[in-house]
């Protein structure tokens, strides 16, 4: 390998050749990303991480062998000097970097050859995701991927330093550890030492930071993995990473503040603007109330019209029933949407309710000519449709749609969905604008019918409203806690809240949340122990990073900013993990499958 680099010593960056250099020779390395060959003259765009810089090879001026230049392929790994000299004016390019400049070669070294790939390696070109995927490493070459890491790398630099200057260390915690209850399904990892027992991978480092804090550090912080066995979407995948931080004798005011200054210098880094703080609050029942959703996109309006008044005693029974059995009427005001959605599409729509749980979708559309396109119209009494169209401040031309359920969460979720699915057929969510607040005073406990049971909507440790301890015992559903969500266009970017500092309490958590006093003792006996040698007050968040890299790389995946992700299934198209192991590594670990050959 000494020979073939030998001399050549990279000078510039492909990137940074630009017209300061006209006249000067460079030395760059890189992978040939184009090749046109128009005889006597071969031009290359050669590429390295920085940009992609036109080449230009002269038969007619060219001091070596010229059958090395012919042999260029694309993807071939190229060292070459040359001097930088300006193109002719019909042939500079505004788009590129380096478009007024090109670099004729004078010496060429073909470092390392390469087959054809799978498929072209250029930004914008439609290539099968699970092709890209499987060569990843190739996918990874694309410029616009590229640039997607240099700011993942750039924004995790900014955290860091951000922390640090207020007065954050950062510690690592355990990846074999026990189970923490985030909800989702553990990864196990088999001990060999101790057989029949299992690690669990962190779903995040929830218990070590409290016990950090217990331990003095006051403010911790980690850029880490978490690992969760759940159900794959856009954003979410079963390794992710956190910044997750901790901080002791808090309130939830000063953790809000400080995510808030690191938001703002992420934005900042990202995008060079400057965000206003403090960011809107939003209470739980406030965000359901008005877009039927814990994580609101405020991007857009079409907020929520509650007309369960008029709806009561409206002669409509859906309706009427849906109030009268403790559950409420809803609606939104789709403006200038009557033409826009023909009565085949409104059945999509009704469908599309459907599946959130909706029993059906009532519409009244507005006509031009004063009259109304609905079939519930019929069914209402004399004026009901008036009063219904001027509460939601319905216009000739508008649309307005409801859903009637006699379960409050039904109307959220069917209608909230239904929002968010107009907004995006009419093109109403504006990319450029950024809604960002908090969400605050969630409810402590989720009660699952199915289970017949409590959950704890955050995590069991979370610390409830002071003012609501009293209905820990009348009426847990109620409780609130000190909990808040970041929400950004719509996306839970990051959550935290104030934690349980007394034992008394840790231990009424558990139990409301129906373990025994043994199986808590027996979870999270070492978190309970600790509280009884001196707790601060604390609290924390974490954001999950890949999220933020999303928002602020415009990605609409998580995986384009995940160098090596994971698909639907969970798996690795590029390694092919996860995969059958060899029964001796089975044996070992004192493991063995149930899967019955088929
Ligand atoms: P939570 O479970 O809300 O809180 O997670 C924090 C943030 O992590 C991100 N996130 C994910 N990102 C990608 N893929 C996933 N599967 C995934 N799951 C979660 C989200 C989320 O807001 N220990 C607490 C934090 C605390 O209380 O301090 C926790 O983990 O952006
Ligand atoms: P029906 O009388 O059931 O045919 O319903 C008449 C209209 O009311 C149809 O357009 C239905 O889609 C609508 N509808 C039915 N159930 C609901 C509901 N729970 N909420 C809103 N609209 C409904």
């Amino acid at each position: 390998m000494a020979e073939l680099m030998a001399g050549m010593h990279r000078s510039h960056m492909c990137g940074e050749v630009n017209r300061e250099l006209v006249g000067k020779e460079v030395t760059l390395m890189g992978w040939a990303a184009t090749r046109r060959n128009l005889g006597a003259l071969v031009f290359v765009g050669l590429r390295d991480r920085t940009g992609i810089v036109q080449c230009m090879f002269d038969e007619s001026d060219y001091p070596s062998d010229y059958t090395k230049v012919e042999a260029i392929r694309s993807e071939f790994v190229l060292a070459l000097k040359g001097t930088v000299q300006l193109r002719e004016e019909h042939n500079i390019n505004p788009n590129m970097k380096t478009g007024e400049v090109e670099v004729k070669v004078s010496d060429l070294r073909i470092l390392s050859e390469s087959e054809t790939t799978p498929f072209y390696i250029q930004d914008g070109i439609n290539t099968r995701e699970e092709l890209r995927l499987q060569y990843r490493y190739l996918d990874l070459r694309r410029p616009e991927l590229q640039q997607k890491f240099l700011l993942r790398h750039r924004l995790s630099q900014v955290t860091r330093n951000y922390l640090c200057d207020n007065g954050f260390i950062e510690i690592e915690t355990p990846m074999l550890t026990k189970s923490t209850p985030e909800g989702a399904r553990d990864y196990l990892v088999p001990s060999r030492v101790q057989p029949g027992k299992f690690f669990a991978l962190p779903q995040s480092p929830q218990m070590f930071k409290q016990l950090c804090m217990v331990s003095g550090f006051d403010r911790y912080f980690q850029i880490t993995k978490c690992f969760r066995d759940e159900d794959l979407r856009a954003d979410r995948q079963p390794e992710f990473t956190q910044i997750d931080l901790e901080m002791s004798f808090v309130e939830p005011d000063d953790i809000m503040t400080v995510n808030e200054g690191l938001i703002a210098a992420l934005f900042k880094e990202a995008w060079g603007v400057e965000l206003t703080t403090p960011f809107n609050r939003m209470p739980y029942a406030e965000a359901m109330e008005r877009f039927g959703s814990d994580k609101p996109d405020v991007r857009f309006e079409m907020e929520f019209c509650d007309v369960s008044d008029i709806a009561s005693d409206c002669g409509f029974s859906v309706f009427e029933g849906a109030v009268a059995a403790g559950g409420m009427v809803k609606g939104i005001c789709v403006k200038g949407g009557n033409e826009k959605y023909s009565r085949k599409q409104l059945d999509a729509l009704t469908l599309f309710c459907k599946d959130y749980g909706a029993k059906g979708m009532a519409y009244i559309g507005l006509n031009a000519d004063g009259t109304l396109k609905s079939p519930i119209a019929k069914f209402l009494k004399e004026g009901v449709a008036d009063a219904i169209i001027k509460k939601m401040g319905g216009q000739a031309g508008d649309l307005l749609l409801f859903i009637a359920d006699g379960k409050k969460t039904v109307v959220y979720d069917a209608l909230g969905n239904l929002r968010l699915k107009v907004a995006r057929d009419l093109d109403l969510i504006d990319e450029d604008k950024l809604g960002i607040l908090w969400v605050t005073e969630f409810p402590m406990l989720e009660y699952s019918e199915e289970d017949g049971r409590y959950y704890a909507m955050h995590h069991p440790f979370t610390s409830p409203m002071d003012e609501d301890i009293p209905l820990l015992d009348t009426d847990p559903g109620a409780v609130r806690a000190k909990a808040y969500d970041l929400v950004i266009n719509g996306m839970e970017a990051g959550g935290g809240s104030i934690r349980i500092h007394s034992k008394e309490m840790q231990q009424k958590m558990f139990e409301l949340l129906g373990f025994t006093k043994e199986d808590a003792q027996d979870r999270f006996g070492f978190l309970l122990n600790a509280f009884e040698y001196g707790v601060p007050p604390h609290g924390g968040l974490a954001f999950g990073f890949d999220r933020l890299c999303m928002i602020l790389t415009k990605s609409q995946s998580i995986r384009d900013v995940i160098a090596f992700p994971k698909v639907q299934t969970a798996s690795c198209l590029m390694t092919g993990a996860p995969d059958y192991v060899e029964q001796k590594q089975m044996d070992e670990l004192y493991i063995a499958s149930t899967l019955k050959d088929e």
